[in-house]
């Protein structure tokens, strides 16, 4: 068997708008972080994501716009593609869910499970417009709440009184398309999974990863399938998703398109196909996904926890429904949410921090740092603006940025900005070696583990020591009576630099370049790799007389006039 490759995917974005930080931290940062640090340490890594297109959402939200579907997607996942790769999200494939090799393998699967004999034709009942000439999913149907009279509520939920609805409790309803009140109750035929069927066979799967999966993530898979499991319906009257195939259910279900949650994970294996035929590298992306070659591929998915029961159950159920044998995930990585002021950050109503706004106030790694140390992982986190700013200024400006501040400008006004060759380490130097030596494996299992808290905890920890060191060790001082002295505190200090910019790499990776820049140029190299050596040898490997270079300040503070400033316009009042 060759070495383990190891396959991630982040949950898909919505198409429609720029995600909030919360949506960040729960899924395509997390995801990016560990796909850096499994590259950091020389791990053949496939990192994918996709943006999530179809359904009724996204036919609205182009309507809105005054666009045509197709345009609208492809302008969106332009947006979102770029201020994605300025957060530094390093994926090898951002795809689309509206690509070809979506549509094959969604109707593929459906295939196979409507052979397999797990779907069912079934009579439902649905809104029609005359006027528009087609079925209109609830939130197409808009008229007045029957239980606070607003005018405008959808069929699925009234927003102004938040009550769930059924397009037949309201009044005087109308289609959101056109506006026309010419609606009638249709019988209208769609595709059922039979998900019961399954059940026995998804508890023994859970079952067995109860020791690996997050208890989040075991506890809401168990919890669906106890609530009992129902047949789920796999089509829409929509038009933009994928269309049922003719030969399932014998014309009965012409014009009908997938289930926007069917097709969506489906689009993982998409969008590694998307990959392979991008790259040139034919059926490869078979080789994660399928059968014997991807015995070795260990697969990670990230999601927050409103994701989990589609990725536990529902991809899951299509997956072993198809009776093929497509990877499942092996190890499932669910979030809680960040909070605004301990409200929730909204999309539809434009509260809290948005990707695009973040980035016109601060450079993403400022971001990246804070929300990889408060990932909601065991409980809901908050945000706040003075929080956020604390953290910035005590890790990144006085712990980090400050280190390195230190030892260059001292080398460059003592040591002629060269690493000094003279002196040997002495027994602070080992102490912190050995420190090191502990600290540094402990934070590789933690980022192996997913922890990513514990894991920035460690690489903080691992920054304060190389500060306590130094300022232990004084070589501002010891310089005036013993130049060794000083010259082994500095050699030490830039080694310390060197290793930090390696260590922080998957966190925080423009940082960590500038920082290493500093030491030695990287010229074209992508990535920074994991300390592979022992520590005695990594603290110890500049060579003497080699020229560093001073940086610039690394991390600005962020001030009071800011955080009032940014409360202002982001609003940052508790709700
Ligand atoms: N778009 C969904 C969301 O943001 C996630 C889809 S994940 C997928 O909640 F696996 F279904 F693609
Ligand atoms: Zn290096």
């Amino acid at each position: 068997m060759s070495k383990r490759r190891v396959l991630i995917t982040s949950a898909l974005p919505y198409i429609n708008g720029i995600k909030h930080l919360g949506n960040l931290v729960g899924s395509m940062l997390t995801a990016d972080v560990f796909a850096r640090f499994q590259r950091a340490r020389g791990v053949e890594t496939l990192f994918i994501c996709a943006t999530d297109e179809h359904g009724s959402t996204t036919e609205l939200a182009a309507l809105e716009a005054g666009q045509d579907v197709v345009t609208f997607c492809a302008e969106q996942h332009a947006a979102q593609a770029d201020v994605c790769r300025r957060f530094g999200l390093s994926w090898n494939h951002f795809g689309r869910s509206s690509n070809r090799p979506n549509h094959e393998l969604t109707q593929h699967f459906a295939r196979q499970l409507w052979k397999n004999g797990h779907l069912e034709i079934r009579s439902t009942k649905q809104v029609y417009s005359n006027a528009d000439g087609r079925f209109l999913p609830d939130r197409y149907v808009i008229g007045t709440c029957p239980h606070c009279g607003y005018p405008s509520a959808r069929g699925d939920q009234c927003e102004n009184c938040t009550r769930v609805l059924d397009p037949a409790d309201l009044i005087a309803p109308r289609s959101a398309i056109s506006g026309s009140s010419d609606l009638e109750i249709r019988d209208s035929t769609h595709l059922f999974l039979k998900q019961s069927q399954f059940v026995p066979q998804l508890r023994e799967w859970i079952a067995s990863h109860k020791n690996d999966w997050p208890l989040l993530v075991t506890s809401i898979a168990n919890k669906w399938l106890d609530e009992g499991l129902h047949d789920r319906g796999i089509t829409r009257d929509v038009e933009w998703g994928v269309p049922v195939p003719d030969d399932i259910g014998d014309g009965q279900l012409k014009g009908k398109v997938f289930y926007v949650w069917f097709d969506a994970p489906i689009e993982y294996i998409g969008a590694t196909w998307e990959w392979a035929e991008a790259n040139n590298r034919g059926n490869e992306w078979k080789s994660w996904w399928f059968g014997e070659e991807a015995r070795d591929v260990a697969y990670f998915q990230f999601m927050g926890k409103d994701n989990i029961p589609f990725h536990t159950v529902g991809f899951p159920v299509t997956v072993m429904g198809s009776d093929e044998p497509w990877k499942l995930v092996d190890q499932l990585k669910g979030f809680n949410y960040i909070n605004y002021y301990g409200g929730k950050f909204s999309t539809s109503q434009k509260r809290g921090v948005f990707m695009d706004t973040a980035l016109e106030i601060l450079p993403a790694d400022y971001w990246r740092y804070y929300l990889i140390a408060n990932a909601p992982e065991g409980s809901d986190s908050n945000f706040t603006w003075e929080h956020f700013a604390g953290v910035v200024n005590k890790d990144l400006a006085d712990v980090l940025g400050n280190f390195v501040n230190r030892i260059t400008r001292f080398c460059a006004s003592r040591f002629d900005g060269r690493v000094p060759g003279e002196g040997a380490y002495g027994e602070d130097e080992h102490a912190l070696i050995a420190e090191l030596g502990k600290r540094v494996p402990a934070c590789a299992e933690l980022f192996e583990r997913a922890e990513f808290r514990k894991a920035a905890a460690e690489l903080r920890a691992i920054w304060v020591a190389g500060n306590e060191y130094l300022t232990h060790a004084a070589p501002w001082t010891t310089i005036k009576t013993d130049r060794d002295r000083a010259a082994a505190s500095v050699r030490l200090g830039l080694n310390l630099v060197h290793i930090f910019s390696h260590l922080a790499w998957p966190v925080i990776p423009a940082m960590a370049r500038q920082i290493h820049e500093t030491i030695q140029p990287l010229g074209d190299r992508v990535t920074i790799p994991w300390p592979s050596g022992s520590l005695d040898e990594e603290l110890d490997q500049l060579e003497a007389g080699q020229p560093i270079r001073s940086p610039q300040v690394l991390f600005a503070k962020i001030t009071d006039e800011q955080i009032m400033e940014w409360t202002a316009r982001f609003g940052g009042t508790e709700t």
